[in-house]
């Protein structure tokens, strides 16, 4: 992992090297689109008030929870506790980025949808509203964290997102195997390089022309930004975009040359 002040620069550098986010100078009409519709729609969902007022509650619950880490680093699992407050503060994703990711959702309407690291549901929330009719998978290693998760999303009444506990080395192979296709993947855990590749080409194996995969974390360490090259660079994706904090990855055959995009947003 990169120290605040690496990181801070690689931040800096990305900022003045990136294309603005208003989609100026982009020439692909699909990615033009996906700035202008997606990165910077500014309208106020109902469900994002909705998870909101989620993520508000568990902010403040001092409950404490035994957590098997599986984090990137720990390649066994030791047992710690934590508050649900202080998961909710560290591990999950920030509105700007979960609201991101409900927008594509919303947008493109993926029927299948894999999460990796459930953590409190928060995203998983996000994912599950933005198409009530997906089938949406997400997988925990922590089963005190997925049944914290499990209760929000009955709190939501979200009934088509299932929770899935254990290793994403066994969890994943054994979800894809019962799946036909991947059309949405969100890859938020064990943020290490030949876990995250392994990940990528187990999802690509499912992949189809319209599925987006979106990788969290891609410059959060030396090893992920590895990772990330190597992904955007295999010969299937078409079209990558680096967000800094997240990237995207699209396998659309209307990009006959690959592209990449690195957007400030
Ligand atoms: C960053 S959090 C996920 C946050 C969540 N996507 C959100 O935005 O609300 C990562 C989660 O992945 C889980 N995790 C990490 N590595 C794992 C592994 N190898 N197998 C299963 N779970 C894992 C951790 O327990 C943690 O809860």
């Amino acid at each position: 992992m990169y120290s605040s002040f690496e990181l801070g620069i690689k931040y800096f550098q990305y900022f003045f090297s990136a294309s603005n986010g208003k989609g100026h100078g982009i020439h692909s009409p699909f990615v033009f689109d996906f700035i202008s519709k997606i990165l910077n729609d500014e309208n106020d969902y109902s469900d994002y008030a909705k998870v909101e007022s989620l993520r508000k509650n568990l902010l403040r619950d001092k409950t404490i929870l035994a957590i098997e880490d599986y984090g990137a680093g720990s390649a066994s699992s030791a047992s710690n506790k934590r508050s649900i407050a202080a998961v909710a503060k560290r591990a999950v994703k920030s509105k700007k980025f979960a609201q991101l990711l409900y927008r594509i959702v919303k947008n493109y309407q993926p029927g299948s949808i894999v999460e990796l690291g459930t953590s409190l549901g928060v995203t998983t929330s996000y994912l599950a509203l933005a198409n009530p009719s997906s089938v949406l998978i997400s997988l925990e290693g922590s089963p005190e964290i997925a049944g914290v998760a499990r209760e929000n999303l009955n709190d939501l009444q979200i009934e088509n997102a299932r929770i899935i506990e254990g290793n994403f080395d066994y969890t994943l192979p054994a979800v894809l195997y019962q799946l036909p296709t991947i059309d949405f993947a969100f890859v938020d855990g064990n943020h290490r390089r030949g876990p995250t590749e392994n990940y990528f080409h187990w999802l690509l194996a499912k992949s189809n022309t319209n599925s987006i995969f979106v990788f969290d974390d891609i410059h959060w360490s030396r090893e992920m930004e590895q990772a990330w090259y190597n992904v955007r660079n295999d010969f299937a994706v078409r079209c990558s975009i680096d967000l800094f904090f997240m990237g995207i990855i699209f396998f659309r055959q209307e990009f006959r040359e690959k592209q990449h995009f690195t957007i400030r947003w």
